[in-house]
């Protein structure tokens, strides 16, 4: 039986609040603009990361597909880290359907994509090349580890592309992590980008969706892209009533699920075999490194001990979330060791 799911915070279940949100909220037809619970979720994220508007999306994927659509056409380019979310895990949709060409340049070890980087790839004039319209960042950096990316990092790599002049989006499926993780207002993270996407259905525990933020004008764009899409959804208000549950309650909490991480990660530090990076966990991710060749059946063996996890040859993952407490991380240290004896053997 399994105890604990560490897989991916997309995991977690709603919260009886949100259910019961869910169940009164007061709904309309949100391709007539006329759901008042979903105008609510979208005005209130909008204030809260410092933008004019917000759209709600089915998912992250939606959301950064449309806010890409709303800023480059066929044929422009659109400067991503080689180890963006929108790169490697989004099936090329801003390829496959917007004719965009994904310009990828190296990230630095916390996430960022340094400067010169930036004006290396963007600088105008050579026709061989796509004409880059666009600079997209990701916060927290999935595949760095879940790390935060600082206001003045985020100043740096958007002050470049503004010199350039592009348009910034901001991938912050996990934004609100990043600002409890550091401490700051999480409008600090967006005020550079053009258009923000955050996900409801991550840390924050909501069943479904995420919400595009941008200014009045770009919303109305990226709501036709929306569209386009197949993402125009009706008594939505149902979903949005979960989101604001979450905005309202569930930010604040994020803090424990870094505290499990950090728990986590310091127990498999001392793990013969287990190799990782403690400076990078720094919010509810944990990647680490077992000896090549050992990760399958490290991960078999968690399962049979009750901790789901993704598996991988030697590179492995794994994600608090709200449900999972301080003895679920207990429980999953005692499995590790046990796991990585077996593995090894
Ligand atoms: C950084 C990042 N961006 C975007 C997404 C996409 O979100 P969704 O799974 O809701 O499409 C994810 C999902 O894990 C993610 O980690």
């Amino acid at each position: 039986m399994i105890r604990v799911d560490l897989r991916s915070d997309t995991v977690s279940h709603p919260t009886p609040e949100m259910r019961q949100a869910m169940y009164e909220a007061e709904v309309g037809d949100d391709v007539y603009g006329d759901d008042p619970t979903v105008n609510r979720l979208q005005e209130m994220a909008a204030e809260m990361l410092g933008k004019e508007a917000g759209l709600i999306v089915s998912s992250g994927t939606q959301g950064n597909l449309s806010s890409l659509l709303g800023h480059a056409t066929r044929g422009d380019g659109v400067i991503v880290g080689e180890m963006s979310h929108i790169y490697n895990s989004e099936a090329g949709g801003t390829s496959v359907l917007g004719g965009i060409v994904l310009r990828t340049v190296p990230n630095d070890r916390q996430g960022v994509i340094p400067a010169e980087a930036i004006r290396a790839v963007a600088a105008p004039g050579d026709y061989h090349k796509s004409p880059v319209k666009v600079l997209a960042i990701e916060n927290t950096q999935n595949n760095a580890g879940g790390t935060a990316i600082s206001p003045a990092d985020t100043a740096e790599m958007v002050g470049a592309a503004r010199d350039l002049g592009l348009k910034v989006h901001l991938d912050g499926a996990r934004i609100f992590n990043s600002a409890v993780a550091q401490g700051v207002d999480p409008k600090e993270l967006t005020a550079g980008a053009d258009s923000v996407t955050f996900c409801l259905s991550k840390g924050l525990s909501c069943p479904i969706g995420s919400v595009v933020v941008g200014s009045a004008e770009f919303i109305d764009e990226a709501n036709r892209w929306r569209k386009m899409l197949g993402g125009g959804m009706r008594q939505v208000g149902i979903i949005a009533a979960a989101g604001i549950v979450a905005l309202e309650s569930m930010i604040d909490r994020l803090a424990d699920d870094h505290a499990n991480a950090r728990k986590l990660a310091e127990g498999l530090a001392e793990m013969p075999g287990v190799s990782i990076d403690l400076e990078l966990v720094q919010t509810n991710i944990v990647r680490f490194d077992v000896p090549p060749g050992t990760g399958h059946g490290f991960a078999a063996r968690m399962m049979e001990e009750g901790v789901y996890m993704n598996e991988g040859d030697s590179a492995l993952r794994l994600v608090t979330h709200y449900g999972v407490d301080s003895e679920d991380i207990d429980f999953t240290l005692i499995a590790a060791e046990r796991s990585i004896k077996a593995a090894a053997a």
